[in-house]
């Protein structure tokens, strides 16, 4: 990870390069009172870390796509008194380790306090996978609440921040997206959206719960070869400009809304909802765990539980190490 005076290089270099022209290696060595080399450096390593950057003799460096970075000062600005905080790393393990770390601490966090990083090194996904997190593209977001019924509702949980995620997409960009049971988000078929949820504490009790969010904003060209399931990002779905510091600040409003609601009454007031948005209601599934099992998916029941129909027979089916696939 990069030390304190490194990310203020970063950030200096990141923000001449965000003002889309080019910049050449010696203006930047001269500004930041480096040598041409060390910037260079620099500057691999934030194409290490996923950046798109130009790098032609005889003119510089430039970034393929001008980026806006996230700013704490702008988000914590906007309706501040109503928000609980959102701090902002730059290049970080993962979001949800940073949140879990502070668990540890004295002083919980307090509820609905989120941690956002343009870069992660160590992204986690569900089932034990890497979450690709190239450097000032996406949205890497994690979010601490708190469950009074343990591991019995993480399932609605899991589910309930899915719908935030849609219905932010929908209020901001006017996107329509689609719900894979569980968690993942999809538009036109292409995962723009997964969610990792992680529980501390004791799950049969009040346990702590990070709620991880991993969004697609725009990519950089590399991600076709680190990414192996079909992806899409918002970018490619909207014509509006999409400003990071706003996204989280209504990602984090919606879902306040929702898990407040869902602390109060449960996952029932959401079925319709999100059964509305499932990505395969009414449609061919196949279900992969231990087991393998085919059938129709009908939607969730008010656990959060899948219902497969197999052969007019409805079977729910829990949370777990559990994927699902289209059929069609
Ligand atoms: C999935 O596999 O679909 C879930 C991906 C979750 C990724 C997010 S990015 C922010 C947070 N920090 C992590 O390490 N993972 C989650």
């Amino acid at each position: 990870m990069a030390n304190k005076s490194s990310l203020i290089i970063i950030r200096t270099l990141l923000a001449r390069l965000s003002l889309g022209a080019f910049c050449s290696g010696q203006a930047l060595a001269d500004e930041l009172g480096l040598s041409r080399t060390a910037v260079a450096n620099y500057i691999a390593q934030l194409q290490d870390l996923g950046l798109d950057i130009y790098s032609v003799k005889g003119r510089g460096y430039c970034l393929a796509h001008p980026i806006t970075l996230l700013d704490a000062a702008e988000i914590n600005t906007i309706e501040k008194n109503q928000r609980p905080p959102v701090l902002v790393h730059e290049i970080t393990d993962s979001t949800n380790n940073q949140l879990l770390q502070r668990l540890g601490k004295d002083a919980k966090p307090e509820l609905g306090t989120a941690i956002v990083a343009e870069a992660q090194t160590e992204g986690r996904g569900r089932r034990g996978r890497n979450w690709y997190s190239p450097f000032g593209t996406n949205l890497y977001f994690s979010m601490y609440w708190h469950l009074n019924h343990g591991l019995q509702a993480a399932m609605g949980l899991s589910l309930v921040v899915g719908i935030a995620i849609v219905r932010t997409l929908q209020a901001e960009y006017q996107i329509t997206a689609k719900l894979k049971w569980p968690n993942d988000v999809y538009i036109n078929q292409q995962k723009v959206a997964g969610v990792l949820v992680e529980l501390a504490g004791q799950v049969d009790a009040v346990c702590d719960a990070i709620i991880g969010i991993g969004l697609n904003v725009t990519m950089p060209i590399e991600a076709t070869k680190r990414i192996d399931q079909p992806f899409t990002t918002l970018a490619a779905h909207t014509s509006k400009s999409i400003n990071r510091n706003q996204l989280v600040i209504a990602l984090q409003t919606s879902l306040m809304e929702v898990l407040s609601e869902f602390c109060q009454h449960g996952f029932t007031p959401f079925v319709a909802e999100f059964n509305k948005v499932n990505q395969y209601q009414d449609k061919p599934i196949k279900v992969i765990s231990s087991f393998e099992k085919i059938g129709v998916c009908r939607g969730v029941d008010k656990q959060g539980a899948l219902l497969l129909d197999i052969d007019n027979r409805i079977e729910a089916i829990y949370g777990g190490e559990i994927s699902v696939r289209g059929q069609d």
